[in-house]
């Protein structure tokens, strides 16, 4: 349970209303009721309304959620009405395609500082930030508080830099490295996996052909 009594099983799917409540806010909708955005969501009405019931927002019997209301609520929740720094570990293909994407800004999480081991990016700049070398990183950490690091380098050399990053002050690693890390107590970790994103795509692609509807 979290702080307000909210399950881990509704938290998981918090961020999915968020960004519907979010599109709908940017339509000018000011109350949906919970079979509209089931409809939307593919998400059935009862599921709905249990999750949403944690938040309030709503009037009565009919009347429809108040979707400002309950998109701040659910961002505050995330603890996206807050600012996070970032940096990113790796400057590859995926650290520069994470670097390069302008939204994650927008949701609150600002990306500091991107480092890498490789010599000939020192200084190349993605979106105005400039690639630094992993030995200049204890120094930057001193300069600035910065609460998440992205791991996109190998995963020979995720554990041991995942350890570093802690020893230096951060809080929660955003992991893409095929590893599974081992952190210390108060530090979160958050593993971004697509390839089992695709085995689950696969199952249902197989499991689809083996019974066709
Ligand atoms: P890449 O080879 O293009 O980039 C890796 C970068 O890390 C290189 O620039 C390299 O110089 C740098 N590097 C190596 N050791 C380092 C160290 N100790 N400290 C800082 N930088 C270091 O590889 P790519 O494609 O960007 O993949 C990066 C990682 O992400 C790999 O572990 C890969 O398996 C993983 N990956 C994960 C995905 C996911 O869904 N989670 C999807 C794609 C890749």
């Amino acid at each position: 349970m979290s702080e307000k009594g909210i399950s881990l099983a509704v938290i998981k799917r918090l961020p999915r209303y968020y960004r519907y409540l979010g599109e709908l806010l940017e339509n000018d909708v000011v109350r949906i009721s919970s079979k509209e955005l089931s409809e939307r969501m593919h998400v059935t009405a009862s599921q709905i309304r249990q999750d949403l019931n944690n938040f309030g927002g709503f009037g009565q019997q009919g009347y429809g959620y108040n979707v400002e209301y309950l998109h701040t609520e659910i961002g505050k929740i995330l603890g996206l009405d807050k600012k996070y720094s970032m940096i990113i570990i790796g400057a590859g293909n995926l650290g520069q395609a994470l670097a390069n994407y302008s939204d994650f800004e927008r949701k609150g999480f600002v990306l500091k500082g991107i480092f890498d081991v490789n010599p000939v990016l020192k200084g190349v700049s993605i979106r105005d930030t400039p690639i630094m070398m992993m030995d200049e990183l204890e120094e930057f950490l001193k300069k600035n508080s910065v609460q998440i690091a992205a791991l996109t380098i190998p995963k020979s050399k995720a554990p041991q830099t995942a350890q570093r990053l802690v020893k230096l002050g951060i809080k929660a690693i955003w992991n893409f490295a095929p590893t599974d890390l081992h952190l210390p107590e108060g530090v979160v970790s958050e593993n971004v996996h697509l390839s089992e994103s695709l085995m689950r795509l696969s199952y249902s692609l197989k499991s689809k052909e083996e019974d066709p509807e």
